[in-house]
């Protein structure tokens, strides 16, 4: 038996938690911490949470409902709760759940290791500020971080937003837009490759809005994506999310001419009715977005646009909806995520009168529809065509390899090459949710 403590920790939301788990877990790490995969044996429980919709916030509260009996059985078990439900509720959680020992927000974990110190004495932590630091100049550093990594990562190169969209909690949440200056990144992004990560996405919830402190004076993203063009060993990069709004000519041609930068882009509209637009504070048109698109596939031909949309946005009617839908079908989407509206305390548009209800979730239902159906017929489209494929892991058959297609579809591919292996693929079938390659060379 190892007398290492066990952490568990669970993150919902986007991908941006997922990379700061991966913090917490190498910060609570040099603190003596392993990871486990079950919460049923851990000393430390620790949730990192989304804000964005109402059901989010609130399974929080749900699931720390179920660590009670954790809890009861094993007295000295910690718990903490981490993300944006813990910057946007702070105290207020441990209100709710007396249990909870420690809440830490998205810009205060690597203070983590002290907080624990204050837990470990019996008493609660809470750390909600926006310090001026920057934390990951001051996570602590497991040692062994030269350890192997899955071929592909996230790097988050900016945080935060200032674009403050009525509907959005993320302004307050995360915060003010920071980037990060370029050599940290670059250090991070060489490191990951010596791992053995052949793939990075770079993350911000504004992603293209990047402007970071180069050698030279602020970078762009596009800047930023040509020097890592040079990083030997990285095959491919992507990055997201991005703005219409913030969607410059060098990003638009570096997907014409940067062969490592995957042709893929995640491009969120909402809506596609002015009036709601500018409803919504989004500061861009219907017709403005779609002009976008059009120059983007000029400079890529091939690429595949993916979206997001709210349905139900207070005032939308049956004529904003046809807007939508109407935009959707002029861009074709390969992938969408999409959501009805879901009003959330101190934004703007908590304060406007809600649409009703069953309008809302059969619009819904309408546009995943169309959705749907453009995704598969993307998808289908795909057969007959090379693309490569980087394997991720071995699939349920023997010999089976599965991974990404450049275009980030799923690819199961009989082959012998290992994880980590990026290959040239003809695709021959399209099945619900994957395709079928077969290796070229
Ligand atoms: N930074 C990204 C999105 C962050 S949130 C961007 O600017 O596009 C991810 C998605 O959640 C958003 O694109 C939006 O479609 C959805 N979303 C955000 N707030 C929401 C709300 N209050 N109700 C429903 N969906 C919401
Ligand atoms: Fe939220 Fe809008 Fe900022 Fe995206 S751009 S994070 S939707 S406020
Ligand atoms: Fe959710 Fe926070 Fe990400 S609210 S979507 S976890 S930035």
């Amino acid at each position: 038996m190892s007398d290492k403590k066990k952490l568990y920790i669970r993150t919902y939301g986007c991908q941006m938690n997922v990379y700061d788990s991966e913090r917490m877990a190498e910060a609570l790490g040099a603190d003596g911490y392993v990871e486990t995969d079950t919460p049923d044996d851990a000393d430390m429980i620790l949730m990192n949470t989304c804000h964005i919709r109402e059901k989010a916030a609130e399974k929080v509260y749900s699931e720390l409902g179920r660590f009670k009996g954790l809890k009861a059985e094993n007295p000295d078990l910690k718990i903490g709760v981490a993300g944006c439900v813990a910057q946007a509720e702070g105290e207020e959680i441990m209100r709710r759940q007396p249990m909870v020992d420690l809440v830490v927000g998205p810009q205060t974990y690597h203070r983590l290791p002290e907080m624990m110190e204050q837990v470990a004495k019996g008493e609660k932590a809470l750390d909600t500020d926006f310090p001026e630091e920057d934390k990951f100049e001051h996570l602590p550093k497991l040692r062994r971080q030269k350890a192997k990594r899955n071929p592909t990562a996230f790097l988050t190169v900016q945080e935060g937003c200032d674009k403050f969209c009525a509907f959005c909690v993320v302004p307050y949440t995360r915060g003010a837009e920071v980037s990060r200056p370029v050599e940290r990144i670059l250090r991070e992004a060489r490191d990951l490759v010596e791992r053995g990560v052949r793939e990075i996405t770079l993350l911000g919830q504004n992603v293209n809005a990047y402007h970071g402190a180069g050698p030279d004076g602020d970078w762009s993203l596009a800047k930023l994506i040509w020097a890592l063009d040079e990083v030997d060993g990285l095959e491919r990069i992507r990055f997201t999310t991005s703005h219409p709004n913030d969607m410059t000519d060098d990003l638009i041609e570096a997907h014409g001419t940067c062969k490592k930068l995957m042709p893929y882009l995640h491009l969120p509209v909402q809506s596609g009715s002015d009036k709601i637009l500018k409803r919504m504070n989004r500061s861009h048109t219907a017709e403005s977005y779609l002009r976008l698109i059009e120059r983007i596939r000029e400079a890529r031909p091939d690429i595949l646009i993916s979206g997001d949309f709210i349905v139900g946005f207070p005032e939308e009617d049956d004529q904003d909806f046809e807007d939508t839908m109407n935009l959707i079908r002029e861009v074709n989407y390969g992938q969408a995520y999409s959501f009805k509206y879901s009003s959330r305390p101190g934004t703007p548009a908590a304060e406007r009168a809600l649409v009703d209800d069953a309008a809302a979730t059969d619009r819904l239902h309408r546009l995943q529809a169309l959705l749907t159906e453009q995704q598969r017929a993307v998808q289908s489209a795909m057969v007959g065509q090379e693309v490569g494929v980087l394997f991720e892991k071995k699939g349920r058959f023997e010999g089976q390899m599965v991974g990404k297609s450049d275009h980030l579809h799923a690819v199961h591919v009989q082959s012998d090459a290992p994880v980590g292996a990026l290959r040239r693929v003809k695709i021959v079938e399209s099945r619900t949710n994957s395709l079928k390659g077969e290796l070229l060379d």
